[in-house]
């Protein structure tokens, strides 16, 4: 434990504070995640002579060496995570039918709106604090006969699936669908998240541990899903489809039509750009070494917080987080009050609640839906008021964490 000395006399304790100071300025959310030899790429890309920049080539490249990546057959490049979301939601809907969908009380808020949006119930579960996913006993006493999928979403970096879980989908034939948009080259038992799902979905968003200014991935091993996903990333158009087979059999079967122009499905535009997919294919490269950077940090930060007074027990095997996840071990307002005054007067940017503000339950668009579900969650609410994540990222000075350790160990 490295906490600061607490019997130090008044002149000490300004110099140390100072010192702190000193050391703890300018510390945001991200930084640098989009590097000059990314753009660089992009000028060399615009420097080619008419270039096609709507999807193309790239973007299907980038989607091949994802795939190869992640150790999964398909993927689907689209121009957000929340559009990941919405139509493997959509896909799963046509796939499955209507009925339940076991989701996180933390996640982000386009998981439950893509689950919303398609006109599924959403069936919610509790954390376990260990890895601030779902807690996986509850995810399996939820499993009725209307459950149509369980919609995990790994937290900040966490692995939040255990062999337990595994074994219960698969024995009950309950597909799963992975939300990596926060936990990029996380592993479970050795294998990355997101390669263990029905799907799996990821963001690049800049904020996330690799970015394309914009973006998302769906990735899946089954190949009618994946022509669905096509589809559905592109108006619902038969034409987007790689397979043969499939498009003959709707030209047969919808004579009346031009085979370009027939929509299988209500369907969206969530395409994305050559050039995002030219910044995909640039970082791609370097994730693995950065994510590296990454976890060295979130030790630092683990093991220099006071324990006592800080949760410090996270599933840490295979985790791969862009932010440190930062629990008060107890309920305690006054000291909450503390750290988010201290940091932000270190200029050390934060978030309260950690992914996606904490208790979705307790945002007015569930209110509105389902008004006293959020009082049923006792362990995301102790993470709504008393948890909060900062920026992790591969610059970030190292002598900074214990810094910021011994600052949040003396509040
Ligand atoms: C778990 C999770 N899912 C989905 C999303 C949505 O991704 P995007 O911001 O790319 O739309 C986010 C965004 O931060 C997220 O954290």
């Amino acid at each position: 434990m490295d906490a600061a000395p607490l019997s130090l006399n008044m002149a000490t304790t300004t110099t140390k504070s100072k010192a702190v100071a000193a050391e703890l300025h300018d510390w945001p959310l991200m930084k640098n995640n989009i590097a000059r030899e990314d753009l660089d790429a992009v000028i060399k890309f615009l420097q080619q002579d008419d270039p096609i920049l709507t999807q193309s080539k790239n973007v299907a490249v980038f989607e091949e060496e994802w795939s190869q990546w992640l150790g999964v057959k398909h993927s689907v490049f689209v121009n957000s995570g929340s559009s990941a979301n919405q139509i493997t939601m959509a896909a799963i809907r046509e796939r499955f039918g209507g009925g339940e969908i076991i989701v996180p009380t933390l996640t982000w808020i386009s998981d439950i709106a893509s689950v919303l949006q398609n006109g599924f119930d959403p069936a919610f579960v509790d954390i376990n604090p260990r890895t601030l996913g779902m807690d996986t006993k509850q995810v399996v006493k939820k499993i009725s006969k209307k459950t149509r999928a369980v919609f995990l979403t790994h937290i900040l970096g966490y692995n939040a699936l255990d062999d337990y879980l595994l074994a219960e989908l698969k024995q009950r034939n309950i597909p799963l669908v992975e939300d990596v948009c926060e936990s990029h080259g996380a592993t479970f038992r050795g294998r990355k998240l997101g390669a263990f799902g029905f799907a799996s979905n990821f963001s690049f968003y800049y904020a996330h541990h690799m970015s394309t200014i914009e973006g998302g991935m769906v990735c899946t091993d089954d190949p009618d899903f994946y022509e669905m996903l096509r589809m559905f990333r592109s108006h619902g158009m038969v034409r987007e489809s790689k397979s043969d087979a499939l498009k003959n059999r709707y030209k047969s079967e919808w004579p009346d039509l031009n085979p370009d122009f027939i929509f299988a499905f209500p369907a969206y535009n969530v395409r994305s750009t050559e050039i995002n997919a030219v910044i995909g294919r640039s970082q791609l490269k370097r994730l693995d070494e950065r994510n590296q950077a990454r976890t060295r940090n979130l030790n630092l930060f683990l093991n220099n917080l006071d324990s006592k007074k800080f949760f410090t027990e996270f599933e840490r095997e295979g985790s791969c987080n862009y932010a440190f996840t930062l629990v008060l071990r107890e309920p305690d307002q006054a000291l909450w009050n503390r750290i988010e005054k201290a940091l932000r007067k270190h200029g050390i940017e934060f978030r309260r609640g950690t992914s996606g503000g904490g208790n979705q339950l307790r945002q007015p668009f569930m209110r509105k839906r389902m008004p006293d579900e959020y009082k049923k969650y006792p362990k995301v609410d102790h993470v709504h008021f008393f948890g909060a994540y900062i920026g992790n990222y591969p610059e970030l000075e190292p002598e900074k964490i214990p810094a910021l350790c011994r600052l949040l160990n003396s509040l």
